[in-house]
């Protein structure tokens, strides 16, 4: 049965090309730092993103997570927007692995003012918790995929320069920000210290994400890595992966993108409200979250109820036109349930 999944983007499966280069990957054992692969993989990202070193992790959670904890003492505050990833979805890592209080700051879209991220930066007093680190996410997943605007993207990075704290960039589609808005990827993450950037969202592979930042900054990040025993052995076999979906998926991006506007427009033709999509992400209001879920997905159509009215669909590689025509199909039969009850 043709199933259209957008529940998110890290559902594809490896195209046949992208399986070729991991069959003819050269493996060697990444822990002991011989994997000739990863080593190739790590160049590439830290190239593209114009820094010195990069690390292949298991996940975005991963590399957020050994980016916060080098970043930041125990007992510090971190300020980041209130629908960020480490803040909802990394099941309070931050605070198991590094002690800190992670700061909530209401955004709009998901995007920071620098000028209200400034008013969260304590007086010198011992009744609060320093602030060590300013993060943004670009795009922001909760704030319906949205880029951030370059000057706000700056300015964060430059407060926290000028306050003397880290910034870190949760890159998780950094790649969709750099093709919606024209702006590649390393001017976006200029200003910050450290980037992690996803390989198995929009890129298309199985597993990975990068860390990238200073040399200095990766050795440090290595060997948290290993403790949270995020090192793996043959791991070109995934890094080779990696590197296909960076050499051959981001400026195909712009397809994706265009896919969740036509879908957005042809939803809001058949009368269901939905936010402008910004790039591949698209929030639609529905009467009942979970019971669309199930409907749409008796349709064939998979997505994610995220709240008691709202579905999350998520535009990739393996979403083509018809898919698309697939999902009207499939809303048709919804709102046909909705006229009946
Ligand atoms: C913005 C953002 N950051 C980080 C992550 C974490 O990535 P992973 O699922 O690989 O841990 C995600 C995953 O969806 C994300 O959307």
């Amino acid at each position: 049965m043709n199933i259209v999944d957008m529940r998110s983007d890290t559902v594809t499966r490896p195209s046949e090309k992208m399986w070729e280069a991991m069959r003819g990957a050269e493996l060697g054992d990444d822990v002991l730092g011989d994997d000739p692969t990863v080593i190739a993989l790590e160049a590439l990202g830290a190239e593209m993103l114009e820094k010195e070193a990069a690390l292949f992790t298991p996940s975005g959670t991963m590399a957020n997570q050994i980016a916060i904890r080098l970043h930041s003492q125990p007992g510090d505050a971190i300020l980041m927007e209130a629908g960020a990833h480490p803040f909802n979805y990394e099941g309070a890592a931050a605070a198991m692995i590094s002690g800190v209080q992670i700061r909530p700051i209401p955004g709009e879209h998901g995007i920071l003012d620098p000028d209200v991220v400034q008013t969260f930066f304590p007086v010198a007093d011992p009744h609060f918790a320093p602030v060590s680190l300013v993060c943004a996410e670009d795009t922001a997943n909760r704030g319906g995929g949205t880029p951030y605007p370059i000057d706000i993207l700056d300015g964060l990075g430059k407060l926290a320069r000028q306050r003397g704290v880290a910034a870190h960039l949760d890159g998780a589609r950094l790649f969709n920000a750099s093709v919606a808005s024209g702006i590649g990827a390393a001017r976006r993450a200029r200003h910050f210290d450290s980037v992690s950037i996803c390989l198995s969202k929009g890129l298309g592979a199985p597993v990975g994400s990068l860390l990238i930042g200073s040399d200095a900054f990766i050795d440090r990040a290595r060997w948290v890595r290993k403790s949270l025993g995020g090192g793996m052995r043959q791991a070109g076999l995934l890094a080779a992966a990696g590197i296909y979906g960076l050499k051959h998926n981001v400026a195909r991006l712009a397809d994706d993108h265009d896919r969740a506007a036509r879908l957005a427009h042809g939803l809001n033709t058949m009368g269901f409200a939905t936010e402008k999509p910004q790039t591949n992400m698209l929030y639609v209001e529905v009467d009942d979250g979970p019971s669309a879920q199930l409907i749409l997905q008796n349709h064939q159509l998979r997505c994610l109820a995220v709240g008691p009215t709202t579905l999350r669909l998520v535009t990739h590689l393996d979403v083509s036109d018809a898919g698309i025509d697939l999902a009207f199909s499939a809303f048709s039969a919804l709102k046909a349930t909705q006229q009946h009850e």
